[in-house]
């Protein structure tokens, strides 16, 4: 069901400093910032051999990441995004597996503009994962 790591999403106080950091100290590609008004985030890709790390700021405190960064006010791993083929077939598989999906259970149109569910961490040993239709 799975293909591929998409991307490791990364929620950061301050964007700047955290492109900053990837940028000039680790020597990374870092794209332009993007603001996402929909999605509550404000947010830069770090380019690593086809595998991206997102990094996240939060807009306002209605962000969904907010809560996140309350209780990480330095930042931390947020989430593991998985590509899949088939949105809608894996959620019935995950589904019929017993893993627990967050919201209404409906894919959305994630950052990138493609269909996006959220497995709850409850059901992935601590960690929310986003799969990511191809
Ligand atoms: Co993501």
């Amino acid at each position: 069901m799975i293909c591929r790591l998409n991307h490791v999403a990364i929620v950061v106080p301050d964007l700047l400093s955290a492109i900053d950091f990837y940028q000039d100290t680790l020597g990374a590609e870092v794209s332009e910032p993007v603001m996402l008004q929909d999605h509550g985030v404000h947010l830069a890709f770090v380019e690593m051999g086809g595998v991206k790390i997102e990094l996240l700021e939060k807009i306002d405190e209605s962000s969904p990441i907010a809560v996140f960064l309350n209780k990480n006010p330095r930042g931390g791993v947020h989430h593991l995004c998985f590509q899949v083929d088939d949105i809608l077939k894996a959620k019935e598989q995950m589904r019929d597996k017993g893993v627990v999906l967050l919201g209404d259970e409906e894919p959305k149109i994630g950052a990138h503009g493609k269909p996006v569910l959220f497995l709850h961490p409850k059901s992935c040993f601590g960690t929310l994962i986003e799969l990511e239709q191809k």
